[in-house]
């Protein structure tokens, strides 16, 4: 029998007990190779001396992680108007992955987390699917840009670990409009 230990992700931070690594972080979404065990944690993964491109970097994506989180938020409750419990599961896991994102974020900029702003929505659950589509395809589409241009290979790590995430929720998106 596997023992039950402790792990982190590298990209959010947050701590995680199981017998393995999960195939996706349930806080942020990032993929098993960015799980640590909790031991081997580096307390300074977050402290990177930041260029004023990698700062503004780090704020645009900010503000896309925030204007997402708050449209999953208000996706949220037009699944729940509509007893939808598909629609109130999927955005609610959306909405806590890019607010954990936002979290990150600040993690590396030193900043408190901005409060969030209301964005509106659609009623209904394809409507929702498809702008949180066209959010996620502007999201991989700067973080893409802000992973190569970034000389801080910690930076170009979590903007790239922030690619695939927001490649699944894509994928997500997709499989839904399809059906
Ligand atoms: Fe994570
Ligand atoms: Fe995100």
């Amino acid at each position: 029998m596997s023992k039950v230990r402790v792990f982190r992700c590298r990209i959010c931070g947050d701590p995680y007990i199981g017998t393995d690594a999960p195939t996706r972080c349930p806080f942020c979404g990032a993929v098993t190779e960015y799980f640590v065990m909790a031991e081997d944690w580096n307390p300074n993964e977050f402290n990177v001396e930041l260029s004023d491109v990698a700062r503004a970097d780090l704020e645009a994506a900010l503000k896309l992680e925030l204007d997402n989180t708050a449209f999953y938020s208000c996706a949220v409750d037009a699944a729940k108007e509509a007893g939808d419990e598909y629609g109130l599961a999927k955005f609610k896991a959306l909405k806590k992955v890019e607010n954990e994102h936002a979290s990150s974020i600040c993690k590396f900029l030193k900043i408190d987390k901005p409060s969030l702003e209301s964005v509106p929505c659609s009623s209904e659950f394809k409507a929702n699917s498809q702008e949180g589509w066209e959010r996620e395809d502007r999201a991989i589409k700067a973080y893409t840009k802000f992973r190569d241009e970034t000389t801080e290979e910690r930076l170009k790590e979590f903007f790239g670990a922030l690619v695939e995430i927001e490649k699944d929720h894509l994928d997500l998106h997709a499989e839904n409009l399809e059906e």
